[in-house]
């Protein structure tokens, strides 16, 4: 696509979220600052918004987005609320779940946004900078991931220029995010399903519901007339090199994603470790910028070392695992 528009870059603490509303309101394109990753908002009303916000990353228009809010009252307002729902919303809201719920009969959210489904993707975030853009604008913002469609997910201001510059209006400057990898997807109809391992831990959303969630359908992507999670394609988040996992050894030419203690004699030509101590959260928020970073060595290939998959290890595992499939 070619390069259509001046890009600009605004400080949140300088007026950010005013000036993101404003630019939201005029059907504008604006990344931001959440607790797991940069967005990229558009009005959820806006029909036009939302076919140039699938445009700006190339994404195609069957995957819907998720529409972010403000409060439970305006969560109500578009998605239909079962007893499990409000009690994972009491639970996590705001915070790192999105929940797929029924749509309500005057949701007034884009068809566009939800690809034509009956179903909606709601999620109300913990971040300051994006619950005060909420607020401001008054209405929900659908907002994908701030990157290229397939691309690594964005946790700097600085990831979102590298990938939308020159294809989006503005972009709120909040900081690294907190968490770094994206919101749970959870599925919550007669049995809840986990749609997408996330920010918040399988297990802790069990222990609220009192129930395991069901597994993910193996290839939603392709599944019925009604996919379960339309977004979850295979090769997903994937770097340009090479991704090869579970490495217990690394060659001079590779690029090492290290966990934990470092590999006896390994001498790679480029290292970062996610997390030494061996913490999976600091290692989900160094997640995405690690693997920007390695990506940018241009090494054979990115060698990372095992992830153990409890907590939020199941995130991080999920989007190694699609990292490795690469893309064609
Ligand atoms: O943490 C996050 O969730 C970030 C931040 C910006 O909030 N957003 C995010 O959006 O990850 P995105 O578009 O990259 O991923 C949304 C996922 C996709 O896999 C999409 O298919 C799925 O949610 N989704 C959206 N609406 C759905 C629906 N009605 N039913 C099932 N899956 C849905
Ligand atoms: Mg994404």
């Amino acid at each position: 696509m070619t390069l259509i528009l001046t890009t600009r870059l605004i400080s949140a603490a300088k007026g950010g979220p005013r000036e993101a509303a404003q630019c939201l309101a005029d059907g504008g394109l604006v990344a931001f600052p959440t607790e797991t990753v940069y967005g990229l908002g558009a009005d959820a009303t806006n029909a036009q918004a939302i076919a140039r916000l699938y445009q700006a990353k190339g994404r195609p228009a069957f995957n819907p987005l998720i529409s972010h809010v403000a409060t439970l009252a305006d969560a109500q307002r578009i998605a239909i609320f079962n007893e499990n729902a409000l009690k994972l919303a009491q639970a996590f809201w705001p915070g790192p779940l999105t929940l797929v719920l029924h749509k309500t009969k005057d949701c007034t959210i884009s068809d566009l946004a939800t690809a034509g489904m009956d179903t909606i993707a709601v999620r109300m975030p913990a971040h300051p900078v994006a619950h005060k853009i909420l607020q401001e604008l008054g209405r929900p913002v659908v907002a994908p991931s701030a990157n290229i469609s397939g691309h690594v997910s964005p946790t700097t201001a600085a990831h979102v220029r590298e990938d939308l510059s020159g294809r989006i209006d503005l972009i709120v400057d909040g900081g690294p995010v907190s968490v770094g990898v994206e919101s749970t997807i959870v599925g919550c109809f007669d049995r809840p399903v986990l749609l997408r391992p996330g920010g918040v831990p399988r297990e802790e959303i069990e222990r609220v519901l009192g129930v395991k969630l069901a597994p993910r359908p193996a290839a939603p992507e392709t599944s019925g007339p009604h996919p379960l999670a339309p977004g979850m394609l295979a090769s997903h988040y994937a770097p340009h090199t090479p991704v090869r996992l579970n490495a217990d050894s690394v060659t001079s030419d590779e690029a090492l994603l290290a966990f934990g203690p470092p590999l006896p004699n390994a001498k790679p030509a480029h290292m970062l470790n996610l997390s030494p101590r061996g913490d999976l959260i600091e290692a989900a928020a160094n997640l995405f910028s690690y693997l920007r970073a390695l990506d940018g060595k241009h090494a054979r290939a990115i060698a990372v070392m095992p992830i153990p998959d409890h907590g939020i290890g199941e995130a991080i595992n999920d989007r190694l695992q699609r990292a490795a499939v690469g893309r064609d």
